[in-house]
């Protein structure tokens, strides 16, 4: 985990570096790792979704071009990205710092691809056509009672591993499931 690099460095920089900017350095470290630890405890870690889970997602979401693609909590982007090549206007918001950086700068080189940092929980999907989403079983069940009653008809919901508890799944593909919205 991304957050735990940080930490370690921020005490190995106090162990080794003996001067006064150590401190300052280190606590920018442990600064920049508040966001992604308070994530954590309410939706799931950055742990990325493998290329063959990832290939299955992109074939049940069947995304054509122009529509309005989001990641919830897009980690490194590879799904965003994979979208963006599918010429769909794609979105991740993220909020662990270091997993931003990674997506923000990868970014750069797929035209299309729009990374926020922000929390997902407090965003709008009215107009969405396809969603990802990789969380822990807990957050899916509060996407069920939070986000999916806001999504229109139609929307495509594709998410890693976890399933909601009273919508029915349309369609599996290994880890992949589809849910659309009536
Ligand atoms: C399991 S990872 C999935 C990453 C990516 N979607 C993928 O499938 O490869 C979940 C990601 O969601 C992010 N996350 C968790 N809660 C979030 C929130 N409320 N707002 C934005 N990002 C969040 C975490 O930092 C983590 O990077």
């Amino acid at each position: 985990m991304l957050e735990a690099l940080l930490i370690a460095c921020a005490f190995a920089l106090l162990q080794w570096w003996s001067s006064p900017w150590s401190y300052v350095a280190a606590g920018i470290l442990l600064l920049l790792c508040l966001p992604g630890v308070f994530v954590m405890r309410g939706a799931a870690p950055f742990v990325s979704t493998p290329r063959s889970t990832m290939q299955a997602m992109l074939r049940l979401a069947a995304i054509r071009p122009g529509e309005r693609v989001v990641d919830l909590g897009c980690g490194d982007g590879r799904l965003v990205f994979a979208a963006a090549k599918e010429e769909a206007s794609a979105t991740g918001y993220e909020m662990s710092v270091p997993a931003y950086i990674i997506a923000k700068a990868r970014s750069l080189f797929h035209p299309g691809a729009r990374i926020c940092f922000g929390n997902f929980w407090h965003q709008n999907y009215d107009d969405v056509d396809v969603l990802f989403c990789y969380f822990l079983k807990d957050t899916m069940l509060d996407f069920e009672a939070r986000i999916w009653p806001s999504l229109k008809p139609g929307c495509r919901v594709v998410s890693h591993a976890f399933t909601m508890k009273d919508v029915p799944a349309e369609k599996k593909e290994g880890d992949a499931v589809l849910y659309v919205k009536k």
